[in-house]
């Protein structure tokens, strides 16, 4: 697990700031596991994972509005996709808040899942377009 939250280039979707975005996203995946395996409290662990639902947020807005912008064809379909993610960390952040889910191994998989997956099976997809229509 130590190493999977490591971005590297065969997460790139050719689009500079979208790959930045992703990194920065690894990045704070990375410090709640660290923080996680050295066992801070809820406070620490509570603040870390207000910044990836925060970031994960403006991530797909961004996202988005570049599909938007550019007339990408399967933006409803990806929009969907980030509705479905959005809505499953937002409700554990809330089940964390309340104390009824704790940090755990269970959601690092989750997280790493989401990357993964996502990144790799639904926004890869649109680099080529995006190129094609001078995006890089
Ligand atoms: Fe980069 Fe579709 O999230």
């Amino acid at each position: 697990m130590d190493n999977a939250f490591q971005w590297s280039a065969s997460y790139s979707v050719k689009v500079e700031e979208m790959d930045d975005q992703h990194k920065k996203l690894f990045e704070i995946i990375r410090e709640l596991y660290t923080a996680m395996r050295a066992g801070h409290g809820k406070d620490v662990m509570g603040e870390v994972l207000r910044r990836l639902v925060d970031y994960t947020v403006l991530h797909f807005k961004a996202e988005e509005k570049l599909m938007e912008k550019n007339g990408y064809p399967a933006l409803a379909a990806h929009r969907a996709e980030h509705k479905a993610l959005t809505d499953k960390v937002v409700t554990y952040k809330k089940d964390f808040d309340s104390g009824t889910a704790a940090m755990s191994l269970e959601l690092m998989t989750f997280l790493q899942d989401w990357l993964q997956s996502h990144i790799k099976n639904i926004d890869q997809k649109y680099g080529d377009f995006m190129n094609e229509a001078g995006v890089h």
